[in-house]
């Protein structure tokens, strides 16, 4: 028996470019003659039953705008059998064949709970800023988030450099280094901290101390959320040079505002791809770009922890400092 309805949702921390997924998969779903429902609010409104119809009309001009129309959540509920055994009950009650799911590591684990657990139909898309998820190059929502961060670090450069300080930026990144490395190396960073590789604030101190004796004025170092915290950094250095140092933390910024046009063209790829697997019968898989070819690979694959590759840049950022 073939698939005939539908059902979309998004999961965990939401990304610029969620909406463009959102209205890939219905219209390409609409298109395919399929009946697509959107689930509210991720597991929660599996959970708690809120689903609504969504045609080619209901995604009309969202493409251009950050965040997620269908809302997001995170549900511990969800963990729980009871929460996943609730849910089973709605997607059977809306005749749902099959779902696709966009969102992070932790919407992943999810999915691939209700498919190997419960039998129902998943693709997961990767909506997350992180970059975190194996068998694709990026993300939706991580190249805004990196452009965002990016434009806050080149002004707060503008009043470093002017009042001569050294500033402490946090940029988001729980477990990942993935944003922390590419606005260090866009945005000619001094020093990059992130969770992936171990730092040593005496030997920051001293190039600093050293720079500060050359002449050098302004110094920027950029502090991944799951290294270290901004204001500990900003301490530690103030203490072992004396010398006057701010900190700017970026937070949520960095996941709201118009997605670039590689988010938007990333979740409509992937948005049509998610609909083309669901045909085919491939259930369980998490679909990703990988050198431009569309990738698909088993959940289980995905959710491991893509591994950050940063030596190379790391060295480039202490050369070019
Ligand atoms: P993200 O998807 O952005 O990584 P979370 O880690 O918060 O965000 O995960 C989103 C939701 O996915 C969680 O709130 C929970 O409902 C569900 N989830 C996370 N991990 C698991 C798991 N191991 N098993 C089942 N569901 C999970
Ligand atoms: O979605 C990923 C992420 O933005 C992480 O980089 C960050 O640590 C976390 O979510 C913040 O989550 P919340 O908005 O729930 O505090």
């Amino acid at each position: 028996m073939g698939i005939k309805k539908i059902g979309v949702l998004t999961s965990g921390g939401d990304g610029s470019g969620m909406n463009a997924a959102i209205r890939s998969v219905v219209r390409y779903a609409t298109h395919q003659k399929l009946g697509v429902v959107g689930i509210m609010r991720g597991y929660q409104g599996l959970i708690d039953d809120e689903v609504i119809e969504l045609t080619h009309r209901s995604v009309s001009g969202i493409i251009s705008k950050g965040g997620t129309i269908l809302k997001t959540a995170r549900c511990p509920e969800f963990l729980k059998d009871e929460g996943k055994e609730r849910a089973v009950k709605t997607i059977k009650k809306h005749n749902i064949d099959a779902l696709v799911i966009i969102g992070g590591n932790g919407s992943y684990q999810g999915a691939h709970a209700l498919f190997t657990k419960h039998g129902v139909a998943c693709v997961c898309l990767p909506g997350t800023i992180d970059n975190d998820i194996g068998a694709t190059d990026a993300t939706i929502g991580s190249d805004t988030a990196v452009n965002t961060a990016l434009e806050a670090i080149d002004k707060i450069r503008d009043t470093c450099t002017s009042m001569e300080r050294i500033f402490v930026v946090e940029v988001m990144g729980r477990d990942c280094g993935f944003i922390a490395i590419q606005v260090a190396i866009g945005g000619g960073a001094e020093n990059v901290l992130i969770p992936e590789k171990k730092f040593d604030i005496k030997e920051i101190a001293e190039n600093i101390t050293e720079g500060n004796i050359r002449g050098k004025i302004s110094w920027i170092i950029i502090v991944a959320e799951g290294a270290a915290r901004a204001d500990d950094i900003a301490n530690k250095i103030t203490e072992l040079t004396n010398l006057e140092t701010r900190v700017a933390v970026l937070g949520h910024v960095q996941r709201g505002g118009i997605p670039t046009a590689k988010d938007r063209i990333l979740a409509t790829r992937l948005g049509a791809a998610a609909v083309d697997l669901l045909l085919k019968g491939q259930f369980g898989k998490a679909v990703g770009v990988l050198n431009d070819e569309i990738n698909a690979v088993s959940l289980d694959v995905a959710f491991k922890k893509k591994e950050l590759k940063v030596d190379n840049l790391c060295q480039l950022i202490k050369i070019l400092t």
